[in-house]
This record gives structure tokens, sequence and C-alpha cells, in this order.
């Protein structure tokens, strides 16, 4: 095979190599292109077909369902790692051994308090306020009380910016439910692991005590694993590109939650949770909802489906649908929303529309009915998974700065007016 691609523009051949990965996918390297082809660019609108850079961190292949962190299989490290084993591993590429993660949890624990003046900022907002606007303003306001800028050459600079946000990233998630139930603000205990402390900081009251759920704890870690990174997708994208500009660490996590909020990314847990409510108060017609989705005059979509790269089964679904039946079965719940989500997968696996289009499942789509399980209110979804994306976003925002990778600055194709002679204000 030729390991070169050639183009044909203005009847003049150029020739762009052809760069293999470890998982034998093909990059044609067109970063000559411009020079020598007297300006000409690609137009790639949603970048379909366009790689940003070159990552040794997740490995997903949409067409077989692969997930790997690292190399590893996202169904191993579902059962058999803990959300800060896999935070580790993402960040620093290999798993730690028993000494490095005690360490690592231990240097999290000393960074998990967050400046008291931060309470001013939260008290600012009304209660009403969407939680992902507030962590993100939150996070972004960590730059403020933590001005000096981290020295990328330095390991020991970064793993301190690592631990640290680690460290005061649980609270702030914390502060914006207990914000919206009207409750104090604390900084949880540090005598827990890292997932039973969010719980603890999420939830207890302050007349009773915190009684934890190991079946809540081991789902919570686990969908948090599921979440932890997915190469370039939105938000992902958004932190390495804000990040090239060397805007700090925390400025370019705010503006990753920010890309994470909207419904058609991170935002679609709740947009699913609250379509399956409004199907069931509309009497349970899934059938109804199918036709919206298929109806191109309807905006309606079938939230939790579809997916920019996964076309054939999204495989962090396949594990989140076991520990939904699961999680409801051990704490003894029965939701109806549950099986009007299997009825809609069934008839939606089984449907034209859906099938010739290669739309799944996605992990959104049962990842909600766990968390209202565990009592997690709707709007505080998009958090959680804010919480799991964390590890994925800094290790992608530090490979880009080892990587040293230029500014992100795409070019564009103008098509609007040409030269025009400027009338005076008066003549106009
Ligand atoms: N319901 C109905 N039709 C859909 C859906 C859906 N959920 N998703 C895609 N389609 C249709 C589109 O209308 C389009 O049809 P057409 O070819 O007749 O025009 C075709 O499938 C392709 O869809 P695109 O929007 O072009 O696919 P794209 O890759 O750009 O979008 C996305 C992927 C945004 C995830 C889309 O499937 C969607 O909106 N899904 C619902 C929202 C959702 O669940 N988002 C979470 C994604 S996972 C995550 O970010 C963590």
């Amino acid at each position: 095979m030729s390991d070169k691609a050639t183009l044909e523009v203005n009847g003049q051949k150029h020739e762009f190599p052809l760069i293999t990965g470890t998982e034998n996918e093909i990059a044609i390297d067109i970063k000559t292109l411009r020079a020598t082809t007297g300006g000409v660019i690609t137009i790639d609108p949603g970048y379909k077909n366009t790689g940003s850079c070159e990552s040794a961190i997740t490995f997903l292949d949409g067409e077989k369902g692969i997930l790997r962190y690292r190399g590893y299989a996202i169904e191993d490290l579902a059962e058999k790692a803990s959300f800060l084993e896999v935070a580790f591993l993402l960040i620093f590429g290999e798993l730690p051994d028993a000494e490095e993660l005690e360490k690592f949890h231990s240097d999290i624990k000393a960074q998990s308090l967050v400046d008291d003046d931060i309470r001013k900022i939260i008290d600012a907002f009304p209660k009403s306020a969407h939680p992902m606007g507030v962590l993100s303003s939150l996070t972004s306001a960590l730059t403020a009380f933590n001005p000096s800028s981290v020295n990328v050459d330095s390991e020991e600079d970064m793993y301190n910016s690592v631990v640290k946000i680690l460290g005061k990233f649980p609270v702030l998630v914390a502060w914006t439910l207990r914000k919206k139930h009207g409750l104090p603000l604390d900084y949880g205990d540090n005598s827990l692991g890292y997932v039973e402390n969010v719980l603890k900081m999420m939830f207890h009251k302050p007349n009773e005590e915190y009684i934890q759920n190991q079946i809540v704890v081991d789902a919570l870690d686990k969908l948090l694993i599921l979440h932890a990174d997915h190469e370039q997708n939105c938000s992902t994208s958004t932190v390495r590109i804000v990040g090239s500009s060397h805007a700090g660490l925390f400025a370019s996590l705010s503006a990753g939650i920010s890309a994470l909020w909207g419904p058609l990314h991170g935002g679609a847990n709740q947009a699913v949770l609250e379509m399956l409510e409004a199907i069931k108060e509309d009497g349970g017609d899934t059938k109804k909802y199918m036709a919206k989705a298929k109806d191109k005059e309807d905006p309606f979509r079938l939230m939790g489906f579809g997916h920019r790269v996964y076309k054939n089964f999204d495989p962090r679904a396949k594990i989140i649908k076991g520990s939904a039946d699961e999680v409801l079965e051990d704490l003894g719940i029965e939701d109806s929303i549950l099986d009007i989500a299997k009825g809609l997968e069934q008839e939606a696996l089984n449907d034209d529309y859906f099938v010739k289009r290669k739309l799944y499942p996605n992990v959104d789509f049962y990842s909600g009915i766990i968390y209202r399980a565990m009592g997690i209110p709707t709007e505080m979804f998009t958090v959680m998974f804010a919480l799991g994306r964390l590890p994925g976003w800094i290790a992608q925002w530090r490979e880009m700065r080892l990587n040293k990778e230029p500014i992100g600055r795409p070019r564009q194709l103008y098509v609007g007016e040409t030269h025009r002679t400027f009338v005076n204000l008066k003549k106009r």
C-alpha cells in the first residue's frame, strides 16, 4: 500500500504523507496543504473527518463498539478498577501500584480545601441557577484564588496542579447541589474514599448522620469511570483548544464544563430523563414519540440516541443498562421510567429509520435512571458527568501542553460580501 495520498488541485498533483496510528488507523497529513497548493484549505463542519491531534490516551472504534483507556478495555476497568485508579491511569499513562494510589489519594485529600471566599461567589447566585453554570463559574474562579500558572515543563508542578483540581472539584460539585437545596456548605470528610466523600458532601444534613450505601457508592464509582474520557469530543476539544492559547488549567476546564452542558453533549442525560418523564405524563405512548423523532418537520429527537462516533453500539451504554437493572433491584426501586426507556430502545432497535442511520442508545440513555435511583436531582446529572470527565480533560490538557501543540486556530472559507465602498451615515 502507498504511504502517500495524492490530491489534484487545478490540474496539479500534490502528495501528502499517510500516518498510521498504533491501531492501524490512517490519517492524511495535510500540514503542508496551504503552502504547497497556494492557499487551498479543507472544509469539514463539525470536524467529522478531521483529526485535531495525535493522542495516546483513549482509543475507540465506533464500528466495533470498542473503548479503551491507555490500552485497557472499558469493560475491565469498569468491573475491576476504582475511579481514582482510572484517573491516575488516564493522566499519567500507567495504572498506579498500591503505594502510588495511596499517595495520589492522600495528596488529593490534602488539597480538598476551597478558599472560603468562594462561598461569597456562590452566595451571589440565585437558587434557581443551573448547577452547570455555577460549576463552570466556580471552576474559573479557582484561577483567581490560585493565580500562579502551571509550569508544564516541571513534572512536580503538573502533579501538584492535578491533585489540586481533583481535590477541590468534588467540593464545588457538592456545593452546587447544596446551594440549590439551601444546605450549609462544608468541606467533606477526608477519612472517606473519594466517591464516598462526594456522596456525603452532596447529601449529608447538618442534624443527621449520613449513612453510606455501598450499592450507591459502587454504582457511582462505575458511572464516573465510564464517563472519564472519550477522546476528542466537544468538551475535550474545547479544553484542548482553550489550553492551546496557554490559558491555565482551571480556565480551560471551566470552558469544557460549558461545552459539556449542551443537550447534544453531556446535557443529554438531563434531557433524556425529562423526555422519559414527558412521555410518562403523556400516557406512556412510546410509538407517538418514535414518530415525532422520525418526523423531519418536528424538532424532537430521541435524546440518548445516536452518537457521532459509535455506529454499532456504545459499549458504555451496555454496561450502564446492566447497572441500571442491578441498582434499581438492589435498592428495591420500581421505576416505570426504566420500562419506558427499555420500550423505546426495543422499538428503535427494530425501526428502519434508526437502523438505517445506525442510531443506538448512548451512554446517557440509562445513566439518568441510575442517578435518579441514587437520589441525585435531574439538574445535577450533567454535573456528575463533569465530575467523571475531569480526569480525561486533565489528561488531554496535559498531553496537549507536553506535546507543545500549536494554538488551535481553524481557517474558514469566506462567503460574505466582496469589497464595498463605504457610504457615510447621512447617505444611507
Ligand atoms: N433522534 C432522531 N433522529 C436522529 C437522532 C435522534 N436522537 N440522532 C440523529 N438523528 C438523525 C438525524 O436527523 C440525521 O438524519 P438525516 O440523515 O435524515 O438528516 C441522522 O440521524 C444523522 O444525524 P446527525 O445529527 O447528522 O449526526 P451527528 O453525528 O451530527 O450527531 C448526535 C450526533 C448529536 C449525538 C445526535 O445523534 C443527537 O442529537 N442525539 C441526541 C442527543 C444525545 O443523545 N446526545 C448525547 C451524545 S453522547 C455524549 O455526548 C456524551
